[in-house]
C-alpha cells in the first residue's frame, strides 16, 4: 500500500546547507580537505549561534570542488524531496560560495542542472535555482552575482536573492542589483526579519522591490507592517524548524508562524538549511500541521501558495496546480 502523502513545495533551501554530512565527508577526504570543527561527535554539523553556523555552512561549503560534486548534491537532495511528496522545489545558490572553490558560475550551474535533471527524470520532481549574492560580502559583490547570471542565462535559474548577514549593510546598498535583476526578468527575493527586526523587512520592501521575503517572522513584532504584508500579498518564506534551531524562539508553539497566517499574511513552509537544522520541509509541515492544528486542506493550500509564488512560467504553475 502506498502511503498517502500531501503534495508539498519548497522554495527557501540554501544548496550547500542541504548537503548531508556523509555526502560532505566523502568529498574532503576525496579532495583532502581539513574539516576539523565542522562536525560535533555524534557526526551532526557543529555550531552553536548565527555567526558559527554561517561559518560551518561556509567550511562544508568548500568540499564541492567539481561540477560533479554539484550534481551529486542536488541528484541527491531532489531524491529526498521527491520522497517526501516535494512536487516543486526552487533552490538558493551561492555562485560566490562556488568561485571560492574554483568554480565558475557556467561550471557550478550546469553541475546542479544536471542533478535535479537526473532527479526529475526518475521522479518527476520540478525544480528551479535562485541565485543570491552574499549580504555581508557587500554591494559589489552582489551586483556582481546579477551580472553573471544575466550574462550566461540558463533556463533553470530563474529568480534573484540576497542571503547572508542581515545585520550588515541597508537594503538601499543592494538597490541597484535588485533593479537589474528585476529589468533581466527574474524573480526576487531576499532574507529579512530573521536576525534583523521588522525595519529589516520594511526595508527590504522598499528598496529591494521584493514580492517575497525569505523568514519575514520578526513582522510579527509590527501590527502595521503584518497588515501591510497581508494587504500587499508578500509571500513569506518561512522557516520554522530553522528559527528554532537559531534561538530566535524556543519552540513551535512559540513561533508565529500561525499567528501571521490567521493574519492573512500568504505563507510557505521550508527547511532553510535541513542537516544543519536537523529538519526537511516534509517534517516542517507535519510539525506544523501537529502543533497548529492544521487539515490536510491547510498544507494543500500552504502548497498552492508556493506555486502560486513560484518563480517557474505559467504553463509549470498550472501542470502543478
Ligand atoms: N545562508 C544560509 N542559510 C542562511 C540563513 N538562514 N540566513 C541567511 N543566510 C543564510
Ligand atoms: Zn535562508
Amino acid at each position: 500500500m502506498t502511503r498517502h502523502v500531501v503534495p508539498k513545495a519548497e522554495l527557501h533551501v540554501h544548496i550547500e546547507g542541504a548537503a548531508p554530512p556523509d555526502l560532505v565527508r566523502r568529498l574532503a577526504t576525496r579532495h583532502d580537505i581539513d574539516l576539523s570543527g565542522v562536525f560535533d561527535r555524534t557526526g551532526h554539523y557543529s555550531w552553536d549561534d548565527f555567526s558559527s553556523f554561517l561559518n560551518a555552512y561556509d567550511r562544508a561549503s568548500q568540499v564541492f570542488r567539481t561540477p560533479e560534486d554539484y550534481a551529486a548534491l542536488s541528484e541527491s537532495y531532489y531524491r529526498m524531496l521527491a520522497a517526501e511528496g516535494v512536487i516543486y522545489a526552487e533552490i538558493t545558490i551561492s555562485p560566490d560560495h562556488a568561485a571560492a572553490n574554483g568554480l565558475s558560475y557556467a561550471d557550478y550551474v550546469s553541475g546542479l542542472a544536471e542533478g535535479m535533471e537526473r532527479a526529475k527524470a526518475e521522479t518527476g520532481i520540478e525544480g528551479r535555482m535562485i541565485a543570491v549574492g552574499v549580504r555581508h560580502f557587500g554591494a559589489r559583490a552582489v551586483e556582481q552575482v546579477v551580472t553573471q547570471v544575466l550574462a550566461h542565462s540558463h533556463p533553470l535559474v530563474t529568480g534573484f536573492g540576497l542571503a547572508g548577514d542581515e545585520r550588515e549593510g541597508h537594503p538601499a546598498n543592494f538597490a541597484s542589483a535588485f533593479r537589474q535583476a528585476a529589468e533581466g526578468g527574474l524573480g526576487l527575493t531576499a532574507h529579512a526579519g530573521e536576525i534583523g527586526g521588522p525595519e529589516s523587512v520594511t526595508a527590504a520592501l522598499d528598496f529591494l522591490r521584493v514580492k517575497r521575503i525569505g523568514h519575514g517572522v520578526k513582522a510579527i513584532e509590527d501590527k502595521a507592517l503584518v497588515e501591510r504584508i497581508a494587504e500587499e500579498g508578500v509571500v513569506l518564506e518561512v522557516c520554522p524548524g530553522s528559527n528554532i534551531a537559531l534561538g530566535l524562539y524556543s519552540n513551535l508553539r512559540f513561533h508565529p508562524v500561525n499567528l501571521l497566517r490567521r493574519a492573512g499574511c500568504r505563507i510557505t513552509l521550508n527547511s532553510d538549511d535541513p542537516p544543519f537544522f536537523r529538519t526537511t520541509v516534509g517534517h516542517e509541515y507535519r510539525s506544523c500541521a501537529q502543533t497548529f492544528g492544521w487539515s490536510e486542506a491547510d498544507q494543500l493550500a500552504i502548497t498552492k501558495t508556493a506555486i502560486e509564488a513560484a518563480f517557474c512560467d505559467k504553463a509549470t504553475k498550472e501542470r502543478l496546480l
